[in-house]
C-alpha cells in the first residue's frame, strides 16, 4: 500500500545558523521530497488560507500569536480522510516548541486509529521541542514510530539517513 507523507513547510526568509536566508523550497519540504523519492509516497502540503509573511520577523509573531491564541487557522485544501493509508508521515518545521497551528487544523479532522505515524522535524536546535505529545493527542489511536529530526540547515546532506529512517 502507498504511504503519505502530511507536511507543512513555508519559503521565504529563515534563518540559518544566525544568518537570515531567503529560500524557495522550505527546508520540511526537501525531506517531504525524499520520501516521495525513496518510498513512492503520496505529498499533502497543509497550505494555510492566509499565507505566513515572507518576512521572518513577521511570521515569527503572526506564528506566536497563533499559538498564544491556540488558534485552528483555516487551510486551503483539507484532507477529508487517510482511509487509503496504512503508513502515514507527518512532516513540519519546530514553530515555537510544537507544530504550527495550521497542521493542529488538519490533523484534528483525521481518525488515525490503527494507523502507522512516523513524524519528522525540521528545526534550528530544538528538535522536536514539544510536538510529540501533541502528535500523541492528534493522532489518538495510531501508532506513534520513532521520529526523525533534522536540523534545517542540513537537508540537503541527510538523503541517507532519511532512507535508513524510511527503513527501520
Ligand atoms: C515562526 C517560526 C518559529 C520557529 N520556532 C523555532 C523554535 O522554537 N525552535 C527551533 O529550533 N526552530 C524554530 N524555527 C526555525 C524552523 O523550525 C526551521 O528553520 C525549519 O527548518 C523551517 O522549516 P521550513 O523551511 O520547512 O518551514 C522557527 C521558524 C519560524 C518561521
Amino acid at each position: 500500500m502507498t504511504d503519505l507523507v502530511i507536511y507543512f513547510s513555508r519559503s521565504g526568509e529563515n534563518y540559518f545558523g544566525g544568518q537570515l536566508k531567503n529560500i524557495e523550497k522550505g527546508n520540511t519540504e526537501v525531506i517531504a521530497e525524499y520520501i516521495q523519492e525513496l518510498d513512492g509516497a503520496d505529498l499533502f502540503k497543509v497550505e494555510p488560507a492566509n499565507e505566513y509573511p515572507a518576512d521572518y520577523m513577521q511570521c515569527i509573531d503572526v506564528a506566536k500569536k497563533e499559538q498564544q491564541n491556540d488558534a485552528r487557522p483555516e487551510i486551503k485544501n483539507a484532507l477529508d480522510d487517510i482511509d487509503g493509508y496504512d503508513t502515514i508521515y507527518i512532516g513540519f518545521p519546530n514553530w515555537w516548541g510544537t507544530l504550527p497551528m495550521p497542521m493542529f487544523t488538519q490533523l484534528e479532522k483525521l481518525d488515525f486509529t490503527g494507523k502507522t505515524v512516523k513524524p519528522f522535524v525540521t528545526h534550528e536546535g530544538s528538535g522536536f521541542g514539544s510536538s510529540q505529545r501533541d502528535l500523541k493527542k492528534l493522532c489518538n489511536g495510531g501508532d506513534i514510530k520513532n521520529g526523525l529530526s533534522i536540523p534545517g540547515a542540513n537537508v540537503y546532506d541527510v538523503k541517507d539517513t532519511v532512507e535508513a529512517w524510511i527503513k527501520e
